[in-house]
């Protein structure tokens, strides 16, 4: 296997160029991720959302932007880095666990609001009487790749609970407010037939409000980062949930335009992340063989949070070591590695078991030597917006762009070490 966009040659221009740690994002690879979501088959109308928790840079927002993707904030914040970032706020929504002071100025502006609890609810309609918004609940079913990142059913807190319909409508119907779309995302992942199950969900709760014009049927699809994992087909998908609109037009005679809310089909393979080796450490014969990078879960949390799997490649040194072995002796002797990230914390590791971050697993790769580089792919989303910045003291990463003609930019510049206490206040 071979890193997705980052080759040696690309690897050592930015070594010497601009330093590693750095993540590095591929301008061509964004856009024709954007182009393929934007075809996505659908009945009566189609909009398409980034979920721009995902990854925030202000560069990626304007370029899906550009490419007529609209956006889902998950906080006023998000909305308003959004409005910062060039986007027209009524290409917003904000769906949030929080309600700050900042919304109904948000909404004046023309962000859409979505409401997640009977409180938000009932804050929006203090704040606009009459007023249209949105409604995400949460239905007793859903898929799940994994338990840490369930949004539906008993346990989760996301959306107002499917049985409160009827509070809802009391509510709307009270204050005359106007609900014309529904929000789920409850999880889908790759198979045509659970993504029609999820629109089935959807269209029972839009039957239940005469109001409604639109379903977002949230995000969730499945992007293949190992080689053994399969992306979902958006065609296929597509064509399937269209007769599901299809089948709830013949049965009501209402037309409901379709919105989906993509984070990482949209970018994780968009990204990969430049680090460089540290060291080389083992525990003896019983034990294990260590690289240490000069990156890690500060940089990468999704391994410690989720126990996620990344593609990781060694790159050997150009300037090797005066006993070091050639690239082509390296490349065949392979060896067993757990690698792991420079923060004090033992849960700091990159390669674990599927799902269970806390079991170690060594990976084979090529023989590593202290200064070779290290390219982990797959890591634009949910890394750098979710990184455990400033941990050790650490500084936030720089973020580069390789754009669609070979050039490197950077899109946001390492951070200052003194940045890092530039709010704390000298009381002592
Ligand atoms: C409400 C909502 N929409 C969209 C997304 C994007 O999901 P994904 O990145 O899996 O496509 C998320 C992710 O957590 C979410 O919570």
């Amino acid at each position: 296997m071979q890193p997705n966009f980052l080759t040696p040659e690309i690897c050592h221009q930015i070594q010497r160029d601009f330093s590693s740690p750095t993540y590095v994002y591929s301008e061509q690879e964004l856009s024709d991720r954007a182009d393929e979501f934007l075809s996505f088959p659908s009945a009566y109308g189609l909009t398409v959302r980034y979920a721009m928790k995902a990854n925030s840079n202000r560069n990626i927002l304007k370029l899906f932007h550009d490419k007529w993707l609209y956006i889902d904030a998950s906080s006023s914040y998000e909305a308003e880095r959004a409005i910062a970032a060039w986007v027209a706020p009524e290409k917003i929504q904000i769906s949030s666990q929080e309600l700050s002071e900042s919304f109904t100025e948000l909404v004046k502006t023309w962000v859409f609001f979505v409401a997640s609890s009977l409180h938000q609810l009932e804050e929006y309609w203090k704040a606009f009487p009459w007023g249209e918004l949105w409604v995400r609940l949460n239905p007793w079913v859903g898929s799940a790749d994994f338990k840490q990142i369930n949004t539906w059913g008993w346990i989760s807190s996301f959306g107002i609970w499917h049985e409160k319909i009827d509070e809802i409508k009391h509510v709307a119907e009270k204050y005359n407010l106007k609900i014309t779309k529904i929000h789920i995302h409850i999880g889908s992942e790759n198979t045509p037939k659970s993504w029609v199950k999820s629109a089935n969900i959807g269209l029972d709760f839009v039957r239940a409000f005469e109001s409604v014009t639109m379903l977002n049927m949230g995000g969730w699809f499945k992007m293949a980062i190992m080689d053994y994992e399969k992306k979902a087909d958006l065609q296929e998908i597509g064509k399937a949930v269209k007769k599901s609109f299809e089948d709830f037009y013949a049965e009501t005679n209402r037309k409901i335009h379709l919105e989906t809310e993509p984070g990482k089909y949209l970018v994780i393979n968009s990204g990969s992340f430049l680090a460089e080796v540290n060291d080389v450490v083992d525990t003896g014969k019983y034990g294990y063989k260590f690289i240490k990078v000069n990156t890690g879960m500060n940089d990468m949390p999704r391994v410690p949070m989720y126990g996620i799997q990344q593609p990781i490649y060694i790159i050997p040194n150009t300037t090797p070591h005066p006993q070091s072995l050639s690239s082509q002796e390296r490349e065949a002797w392979m060896e067993d590695y757990v690698v792991v990230g420079h923060c004090c914390e033992s849960s700091d590791i990159l390669t674990c078991q599927l799902h269970d971050q806390e079991m170690i697993e060594p990976k084979t790769l090529p023989k590593a030597e202290v200064w070779d580089l290290v390219v982990v792919d797959g890591v634009w989303a949910y890394n750098s917006a979710m990184a455990m910045k400033n941990y050790n003291s650490f500084p936030e990463s720089s973020e580069l762009l390789l754009r669609k003609d070979g050039t490197i930019v950077e899109m946001r510049k390492r951070q200052k070490l003194k940045d890092i206490w530039m709010n704390e206040v000298e009381v002592i």
